[in-house]
């Protein structure tokens, strides 16, 4: 015998353990089921669970209904997406590790909802989830930034949920914190996404309305009868806007080139957007 396959040998007898063939498990035994350790290495994050509370509490927060398809970028064992399911909306999971989508398909099943959770090995930065009407995550706030403008461009109205991480300077639209009890990853945050109101805008002959926008942020001017007001409190809430000018409250829903709404204790406005 050579000096090579001696050594190869040596090494597959380490690999085996040096046990004889006899122990190993007999062909047909089944492997133990696959129990993750909270932790272990993902593609971009470790997993770790989101507590069953929060998990709740983000649905809640997205006020998730039947209505909803909601998806879970990470999606772990599959928790949030089975209780989306179980509320009735449709589900779906993107997870990088096959053995986590696996794990997820059971547990859909053992729930009882696997028609309405689904699961699919991948990765979250090549996977297209623009259908989604509620996207639940819990990775990092770098991830999260990475995701931003992907989020950004989804439907006005689509809301997104967070376990514990921000999304940088994109203020959330509100937050929960878990009660004192909690020690780790005990906060969520809800962002809804924002329809663009950015820009000029003609009320009448007459009125105009300028608006700068910063994420769901707005600021600005409303000109009306010669007078060039401020805006104060001035948001958009998915495609509703809402803003203070004159000591009026204005609020009012956006629909492609169009606002129609109606100011508090007054009568009915509506703007147009002027050409750029
Ligand atoms: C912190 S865990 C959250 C699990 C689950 N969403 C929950 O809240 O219980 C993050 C999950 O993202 C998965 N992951 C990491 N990078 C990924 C990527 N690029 N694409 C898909 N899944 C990824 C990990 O395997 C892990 O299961």
């Amino acid at each position: 015998m050579t000096r090579l396959p001696l050594l190869a040998t040596a090494c597959l007898l380490s690999f085996w353990g040096g046990q004889p063939a006899a122990a190993q498990p007999a062909i047909g035994t089944p492997a133990p089921a696959y129990a993750p350790s909270v932790g272990q290495t993902g593609k971009d994050v470790v997993w770790v669970p989101t507590h069953q509370e929060l998990v709740d509490r983000m649905l809640d927060m997205a006020k998730v209904t039947a209505e909803d398809y909601v998806v879970d970028l990470g999606s772990g064992d599959g928790r949030t997406v089975i209780t989306a399911a179980r509320r009735g909306a449709r589900a779906h999971g993107i997870e990088y590790n096959p053995d986590l989508v696996a794990l997820s398909q059971r547990n859909a099943q053992a729930a009882g909802v696997a028609g309405r959770a689904t699961f699919a090995q991948g990765d979250i930065f090549q996977s297209d989830f623009s259908d989604a009407t509620v996207v639940t995550l819990f990775l990092l706030q770098t991830l999260n930034e990475r995701l931003r403008p992907t989020l950004l461009a989804m439907k006005p109205g689509t809301r997104v949920v967070s376990n514990t991480f921000t999304m940088g300077d994109w203020e959330a639209d509100q937050s929960f914190e878990r009660d004192g009890q909690c020690t780790s990853f005990c906060r969520a945050y809800l962002w809804i996404i924002p329809a663009r109101a950015g820009g000029a805008w003609r009320l009448g002959e007459e009125g105009r309305l300028t608006l700068d926008q910063t994420f769901q942020m707005l600021s600005g001017t409303l000109t009306r009868e010669g007078r060039e007001l401020p805006l104060s409190e001035a948001r958009m809430t998915g495609d509703r806007i809402t803003f203070t000018a004159g000591g009026q409250r204005y609020s009012g829903t956006l629909e492609g080139d169009r606002i129609a709404g109606r100011i508090e204790g007054g009568g009915a406005w509506s703007a147009t957007r002027a050409a750029r």
